[in-house]
């Protein structure tokens, strides 16, 4: 299959890696600059649990250089899918399917309405993976995909599309109720993830601590309800124990929205917590610990961004101001 990747953070430059290994023919990443230059340059690194490979890879800034493609893997961040999709809307002419891999709620929707076209499918994944440097991807977990389309006529592409992922190595399952499988995420995002961006802690240490782990099983409590209240089927009967369990299993991941706030970027709460609130305002259901998490991760999401952008950066004072803030003079 001819594959693009859209978006060269980590979990696309990890199934870009591993789908070029596998002999797809062309895998070809659409980044950011840094990825970019040092991809063309080195290849695409991957270090970690999957073992050490350097892949020689063809990187590009311009969606406008892809003619033509069966796939396109949309692993941007959720806020970015959009955009990414107008970037792409040239191939959807061209009938070339499209890929939603990312967290959050409704994106893939989003994405259909540009795109204009039904050729959406959506996968969620639970495996770990760390940008450590400009083209160098480590692999710090390998946990399950789940894969399908809210779009019942594109169950034989989404079969398609597992088989080649089994192939590359991805443990990958189909799904014909994605939408449960993108809550049961989403629950799992609610409970782990702004806990771990506001602390600065792994899911381990999450877990470990006790009061840590009654505000996770309180989030997830509360975006359960939400999901029930919609009518979601999840894919688990326990979401608290699955959360938990997750935490658990990944307990040496930096949670993706934790990797955000230590990178100065944005983050994706709008797509995860907020889209829940914003959900559960229309069903007239109280969430009263997401919105307190929900404020407090905007506030740090802020703080960094703009201290990234220098504009907190203040001066150092010299010393005779020190001096004078000392002496009141
Ligand atoms: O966003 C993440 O980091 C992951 O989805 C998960 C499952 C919380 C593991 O860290």
């Amino acid at each position: 299959m001819k594959i693009v990747i859209m978006g060269s953070g980590a979990i696309g430059s990890l199934y870009g890696g591993l789908l070029c290994l596998s002999g797809e023919e062309v895998t070809l990443l659409v980044g950011r600059k840094p990825n970019v230059d040092a991809i063309n340059k080195r290849g695409l690194r991957i270090k970690g649990v999957l073992g050490e490979h350097t892949i020689p890879f063809k990187a590009t800034q311009n969606s406008e250089d892809i003619e033509i493609a069966d796939l396109v893997l949309i692993t941007t961040k959720a806020y970015d899918a959009v955009e990414a999709a107008r970037r792409m809307r040239h191939l959807a002419k061209k009938g070339t399917y499209f890929l939603v891999l990312q967290n959050g709620i409704g994106t893939e929707k989003k994405v259909a309405e540009v795109l204009g076209s039904r050729r959406v499918l959506r996968a969620t994944t639970c495996m770990g993976a760390l940008m450590t440097a400009p083209g160098e991807v480590t692999a710090t977990g390998v946990g399950i995909t789940e894969l399908g389309s809210h779009f019942p006529e594109n169950q034989d592409m989404v079969e398609e599309v597992v088989a080649m992922m089994r192939n590359a190595g991805f443990d990958v399952v189909s799904s014909e109720n994605i939408e449960g499988v993108v809550w049961t995420k989403t629950i799992v995002n609610c409970g782990i993830n702004p806990i771990g961006a506001l602390t600065g802690m792994t899911n381990g240490e999450i877990y470990n601590d006790k009061r840590l782990r009654d505000l996770v099983i309180k989030l997830v409590e509360e975006t359960a309800h939400v999901a029930d209240a919609l009518g979601i089927e999840l894919t688990t009967k326990d979401p608290v124990r699955y959360a938990l369990g997750t935490a658990k299993a990944t307990s040496e991941n930096i949670n993706s929205m934790l990797q955000d706030i230590q990178c100065c970027k944005q983050t994706e709460i709008d797509a995860i917590t907020g889209e829940v609130i914003r959900l559960a305002k229309e069903l007239g259901i109280e969430t009263p610990l997401s919105e307190s998490v929900y404020a407090l991760v905007k506030a740090l999401e802020s703080k960094v961004t703009r201290f990234e952008k220098h504009e907190d950066k203040l001066p150092p004072l010299s010393v005779d101001e020190v001096e004078r803030a000392i002496t009141g003079i």
